[in-house]
């Protein structure tokens, strides 16, 4: 395709054709290219014969510029399913045969092994690439590489190096268990066993996939953690998928949650934020930092497939990536938090040349400051095509309590609701926001949370939403995100500020509007 289709998002990444589902084996190359893989359906629009696809990036995370597709085919009764990317600086592996000046990539997948009597196995295999990343094989002559007797759903490994052992680790869900197992291994084909993650209280009919482990630090207070990510399906925030995270320390050998009481906390409370993986670290694990690229596959299981209402309303393709996101602590009011707010290293920076960027401040009342953002959106120059971030800062007396938010992708009865309310909770309304996929209740639901943010005293909310052709991801007082797709045309553009506060007690401290180039 052209990429001009209806709904088709101009930078963030989908395929050409076909279905996609979660981000795989992301990783920065020595010649500091990314790479993301994806589960793939090289065959049709829909879920199935998943193999993994690959897209290149030389610049940054935004423009994918080499899509090559299929990178690891499906085999006849194996499909490919999650998994992540090391760079194999030692060799450890010993796949290394070149004389090229280059590592080994190596790709750690899960075999979905299907029989004909509907046997199932899920085990873990080895790819690499000895050229750069430009081919891959498989390691044919030893996958798999780990097996478990008799469980069926072991899947998504997340390998790392943790350099106080010198060993690699995997950390990989046993899904109907609803646990993470953590094993060791020196080479990445013999694996031992090392420890168990689970939570004291399962909720029925969960599965845990996706699992991915990493060591952060705050840099201001230097308080470091290690933050364990599970994808819950469904059992997600609001009884669909969702990004479940949990707080601790990592020993080398497994996972200790510090407060075995925090259960529900959330890395997005949006409907479609998924799958979320993180880039390999070739520093290695136990190195804390303050910032962890991310990805998230941007749909949501309850409704991406057909039931009984219809996918989502795009062609040829279906699924998309989220906006790169920086995994990070926030800590307030001494309690540590998680967050997955927009990459500003190589995603947001590209995009934030000053000439496209339009700051508005001393905006004296609401509506007109409305009339102002609308009258910037309808006469934009013309090398912009659309906006694409939106940052306002409203600022309201401590002590005093009120609504504040945004409308976006506004047309004639249509209209995405982003807020935060009196009581400090937040919410996304799209229930008039365009196509609804049928009126399909779960996509129409208000997504909505409660927030630890003390809107009450703060004097500042800020909110902040990233758009594209179908989607809109929201950022709450830089700690909290709600990452939807919403599916309307082009043409409903506007842009609205919102809140009920009465005069005098509020004022908006700036509107920040950043576009688009034509020629993403
Ligand atoms: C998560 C998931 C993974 C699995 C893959 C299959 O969305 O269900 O657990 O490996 O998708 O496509």
């Amino acid at each position: 395709g052209n990429f001009s289709e209806l709904y088709r998002p101009q930078y963030h990444f989908s395929p050409r054709k076909n279905w996609l589902n979660d981000p795989n084996g992301l990783f920065r190359d020595v010649d500091g290219r990314f790479h993301m893989f994806y589960q793939y359906n090289p065959f049709g629009d829909l879920w199935g014969h998943m193999s993994w696809g690959h897209a290149v990036s030389s610049s940054d995370m935004l423009h994918w510029v080499e899509d090559k597709e299929v990178a690891l085919m499906e085999e006849v009764g194996e499909m490919i399913f999650s998994g992540s990317a090391v760079i194999d600086f030692n060799n450890t592996s010993g796949f290394k045969n070149t004389s090229l000046d280059v590592p080994p990539y190596v790709l750690i997948y899960t075999g979905h092994v299907y029989g004909v009597l509907g046997t199932i196995e899920q085990n873990q295999n080895l790819a690499y690439s000895n050229d750069g990343g430009k081919t891959w094989l498989k390691y044919t002559e030893g996958n798999p590489v780990l097996e478990i007797p008799k469980e069926q759903n072991f899947r998504d490994p997340k390998v790392f190096w943790y350099a106080p052992t010198q060993k690699w680790v995997m950390a990989v869900s046993l899904s109907e268990e609803q646990k993470v197992l953590f094993y060791q291994s020196d080479n990445l084909k013999n694996w031992t066993k090392t420890g168990e993650f689970e939570i004291a209280k399962k909720d029925a009919g969960t599965v845990w996939e996706c699992p991915d482990l990493v060591n952060l630090i705050d840099s201001q207070s230097k308080v470091e953690k290690w933050v364990l990510m599970v994808n819950v399906n469904p059992g997600g925030f609001q009884e669909s998928s969702g990004v479940k995270y949990f707080i601790g320390n990592f020993n080398g050998q497994t996972f200790i949650q510090e407060d075995t009481s925090r259960m529900t906390d959330f890395l997005d409370y949006g409907a479609d934020f998924y799958a979320v993986t993180s880039f390999f670290q070739p520093n290695g694990g136990a190195n804390p930092l303050p910032l962890i690229e991310s990805i998230a596959w941007m749909s949501n299981w309850i409704y991406t497939q057909k039931t009984d209402y219809p996918p989502p309303p795009t062609s040829p393709w279906r699924g998309q990536m989220s906006f790169p996101r920086d995994y990070a602590l926030k800590i307030y009011k001494g309690k540590v938090f998680a967050t997955a707010l927009p990459n500003t290293a190589f995603a947001l920076n590209p995009l934030l040349s000053p000439d496209k960027t339009f700051l508005l401040t001393n905006l004296p009342t609401l509506s007109l400051a409305n009339q102002l953002l609308s009258s910037l959106i309808q006469s934009r120059p013309t090398a912009y095509s659309s906006l694409q971030r939106l940052t306002v800062v409203f600022e309201k007396a401590p002590g005093y309590s009120a609504s504040f938010g945004v409308d976006v992708k506004i047309g004639a009865n249509v209209r995405t609701l982003v807020r935060m309310h009196r009581n400090c909770s937040i919410s996304v309304d799209r229930s008039k926001s365009g196509d609804t996929l049928g009126g399909n209740p779960y996509f129409m639901e208000l997504k909505t949370a409660e927030t630890e943010y003390d809107c009450l005293n703060e004097r500042e909310i800020k909110i902040e939403v990233i758009l594209d052709a179908s989607s809109v991801e929201a950022f709450f007082f830089d700690w909290y995100s709600m990452t939807n797709l919403v599916f309307t045309e082009s043409t409903n553009n506007g842009l609205e500020l919102w809140t009920d506060a009465e005069f005098g007690q509020f004022s908006i401290q700036y509107a920040r509007l950043e576009f688009l180039e034509k020629t993403m």
